[in-house]
């Protein structure tokens, strides 16, 4: 028997290109079990996600500056169906941070290719995953799955898209390289995901699409979604599987954070560790999950998720650099843009067991955690060694006659002379300062308005005799509504009251009987329903007025077939033991605030009493607060760079909306975080443990004005909202 070994022979062009050498002409992608290819030529990907609608226009242009500054030549980024089309037909919204096409173009500028994750489903820590909560009202509906309903909605808005970017094509000269539809599938349902193929092949876009992490179809390349698609196992599953495929890793999970837990914080040396082990492993792109993570302006983050989104990544969530993260990635992605032809013109690597030193019994021995990948250009000119160590402690591993010493967890580059290239332990000095935080406004002249409580005003409501679904009411166009009920009980004496109900996670309620507070239940959970319940003591009355206000935290982002979201008080709700849930509930969306549209600079301050004196509405609920700042031009036309953000810490104030010039920052949430609980990768480590999960919230620079911007803030439960400050960094 003879073997042949196929040495690999083929003159392949491959290695390092940017958008901006293909000057806007027409250009093919296609793929080989190594790369892409672009124009026929092998291409290393290097990608920074960065999700549109969690930043803003004016940040976008220095976003991909410093994504070049970075070494790297890919943006990422999901389409979000539910901003895009809030009303079912409407015509596609693509206002301010939804503007999709600003953000192409930007990038087409900017020189960088562009992966568009169309979905639909996009989970993304975004409110529900992504998708329309219109959907909820479609007879017979059942997402993400091989039902009619679902594939006509999802083909409209999926074609749509693919229509609207043409432009942006590659076949158009166009950024775009790469698309992406469904997402992290793994519910079965091979129907569905042939469809979700054949779907692709008739919009016939001409690039190749990927399907991330579970399930894919054929038209498709499975991705990896992980912390580390080398140890994960996913390589070796992959080139078995899928032996035409090339490795690609569309999400390498920076994590985020939820209320009530502290900041997960990941080393950069583990980061550089996944990362260029991914390259000596075979990959050939790879994609920071986060690279930038935004905030969550308005009501965009899934349930109980922060608005400040994946802030330990690259940059922070305000667009400034996460030191020594930032440029000891960048040192990553500059050597391997320089070594990608002699990576990419190899076929295949192997990877060697190499032998590891047993400081017990002082012997060389083959280990099952170290390994060589080797590399050698075609035509000899260079060769490539990486050593690769996934032991937990320090060790010495031999590679050609030399001890070398591999701290835990990391990966050396090694030159044809076995030189050291890059040590992914090593983390280097050259640093970008930070800049440190200025106080731009503290004690700003506030007045408070108290938002009434008994519903006797004239905003609309609903009556029924039974307790309706939030969502379904809302259309979740406003995170909050109210239930209210008469009460008739005779009352001899003080009593307590007990209450009992069906509730869902990532909500609170707030229970008033007529004006009176009597105090909330919160349901700091991800997912579910749950029983909750609530005392209190009223003085003796005959009948009183009972409100619930409802305020949802988000809806969850894991969206399944048979998993529609729902939000508010979902029945069984006893009062001392008796169901009153079929008594005549009268429903209100939003707040009387909300009707009148406070928030908006443009609306009259007089449309409400507003009172000069706060102090008196210390730690009472539901109080509405405005006030008036400026920032000294210097700030305000740097905004971009100096972010600006409102300060609300612990003993300020505790859980609500703020709004600058009527934007929606997002919610506010003093509560501390908690260290406890794992986060599913182990490489992080919990930080500022009892300390609010976020104190500052970020203002999108174009709505930083130097005179009068109008700061309005929606507090829950009661606070001092003379401690809040106006802070940047300088
Ligand atoms: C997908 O590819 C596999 C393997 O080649 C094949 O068995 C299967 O029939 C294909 N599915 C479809 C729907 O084409
Ligand atoms: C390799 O280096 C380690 C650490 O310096 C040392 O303990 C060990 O004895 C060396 N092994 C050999 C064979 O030199
Ligand atoms: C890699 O860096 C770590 C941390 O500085 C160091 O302990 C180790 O000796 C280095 N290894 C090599 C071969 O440079
Ligand atoms: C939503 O409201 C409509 C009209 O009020 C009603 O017909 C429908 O059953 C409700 N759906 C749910 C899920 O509550
Ligand atoms: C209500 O709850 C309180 C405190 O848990 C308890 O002492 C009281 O007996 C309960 N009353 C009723 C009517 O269930």
């Amino acid at each position: 028997m003879i073997f042949l070994t196929t040495i690999s022979v083929s003159k392949k062009e491959a290695g390092w290109l940017t958008y901006d050498e293909l000057a806007g002409k027409p250009y093919t992608v296609a793929y080989d079990d190594r790369a892409i290819t672009i124009n026929g030529k092998r291409t290393m990907l290097l990608a920074a996600v960065i999700h549109y609608p969690r930043s803003s226009p004016a940040m976008w242009k220095d976003l991909f500056n410093k994504v070049k500054l970075n070494g790297l030549n890919t943006i990422q980024t999901y389409v979000f169906w539910n901003i895009h089309e809030k009303k079912r037909g409407q015509k596609y919204n693509f206002d301010f941070n939804y503007d999709l096409f600003r953000f192409l173009d930007l990038a087409r500028e900017a020189g960088l290719f562009v992966n568009l994750r169309i979905g639909p489903y996009v989970c993304a820590e975004w409110n529900y995953g992504g998708l329309p909560v219109w959907l909820n009202n479609i007879p017979n509906m059942a997402f993400r799955s091989n039902n009619e309903p679902w594939k006509k909605e999802m083909g409209r808005f999926v074609t749509d898209v693919a229509r609207m970017v043409e432009p942006y094509l590659a076949r158009r000269g166009g950024p775009i390289i790469l698309s992406q539809i469904e997402n992290e599938f793994r519910d079965g349902d091979p129907e569905y995901i042939n469809w979700c193929g054949k779907l692709i092949e008739d919009l016939n876009i001409q690039v190749p699409w990927i399907m991330c992490s579970g399930d894919s179809a054929n038209q498709t390349i499975l991705a990896c979604n992980s912390c580390n698609c080398v140890d994960d196992g996913f390589v070796e599953e992959h080139s078995t599987k899928h032996p035409h495929q090339p490795l690609m890793w569309t999400e390498n999970e920076g994590w985020f954070e939820q209320w009530g837990t502290a900041q997960a914080t990941r080393s950069p040396q583990d980061l550089a560790y996944s990362v260029l082990g991914w390259i000596a492993a075979g990959g050939s792109y790879h994609a920071y999950y986060m690279w930038h993570g935004g905030n969550n302006y308005g009501l965009s983050a899934a349930s109980m998720i922060t608005t400040k989104y994946a802030y330990d990544v690259n940059l922070h969530s305000d667009g400034t650099f996460n030191e020594p993260k930032f440029s000891h990635l960048g040192n990553v992605h500059r050597i391997t843009s320089k070594y990608a032809s002699v990576l990419l013109q190899q076929d295949k690597v192997e990877r060697v067991p190499i032998p590891v030193w047993n400081q017990h019994t002082s012997q060389w021995v083959i280990s099952t955690e170290q390994f060589a990948y080797e590399y050698t250009h075609t035509n000899g000119s260079h060769s490539l060694t990486f050593l690769y160590s996934k032991s937990k402690v320090q060790v010495n591993v031999l590679y050609h006659h030399l001890n070398i010493t591999m701290s835990a967890k990391s990966v050396l580059m090694l030159d044809r002379d076995d030189t050291v290239l890059f040590n992914t332990s090593q983390v280097g000095s050259t640093l970008i300062r930070s800049k440190s935080q200025q106080i731009v406004k503290s004690s700003l002249s506030w007045k408070a308005w108290k938002e009434p409580i008994d519903g006797l005003n004239k905003v609309p409501v609903i009556k029924s005799n039974q307790l309706l679904e939030q969502l379904n009411v809302t259309q979740d166009d406003v995170n909050r509504m109210w239930y209210r009920v008469q009460v008739n009980q005779q009352v001899d004496d003080d009593q307590d009251v007990n209450i009992s109900f069906k509730a869902r996670h990532g909500s609170a309620y707030l229970f008033f009987v007529n004006d009176e507070f009597k105090g909330q239940v919160v349901s700091m959970e991800q997912v579910g329903d749950f029983k909750l319940t609530k005392n209190f003591k009223i003085l003796k009355k005959n009948n009183y007025i009972l409100s619930v206000l409802s305020v949802s935290f988000g809806l969850h982002n894991g969206v399944h077939k048979n998993q529609k979201e729902y939000k508010g008080i979902l029945g069984e709700f006893l009062l001392n033991n008796k169901d009153i849930s079929h008594d005549l509930w009268t429903h209100q969306k939003g707040l009387l605030g909300d009707h009148l549209g406070i928030v908006d600079p443009n609306v009259r301050m007089d449309v409400v009493p507003w009172d000069d004196d706060v102090e008196k509405y210390k730690n009472t609920p539901l109080v509405w607060y405005v006030a008036e700042f400026d920032v000294p031009n210097k700030v305000s036309q740097l905004a971009v760079n100096n972010p600006v953000s409102v300060k609300i810490d612990q003993g300020s104030l505790h859980r609500g909306h703020v709004f600058v010039n009527g934007f929606d920052l997002g919610m506010y949430y003093t509560t501390p975080g908690k260290c406890e609980g794992s986060v599913p990768c182990s490489e992080f480590v919990k930080d500022m443990c009892g300390k609010p999960t976020q104190i500052y919230y970020h203002i999108p620079p174009e709505l930083v004005k130097e005179r009068r911007n109008k700061i309005v803030i929606i507090e829950e439960i009661g606070g001092n909202v003379k401690d809040v400050q106006i802070v940047s960094n300088e």
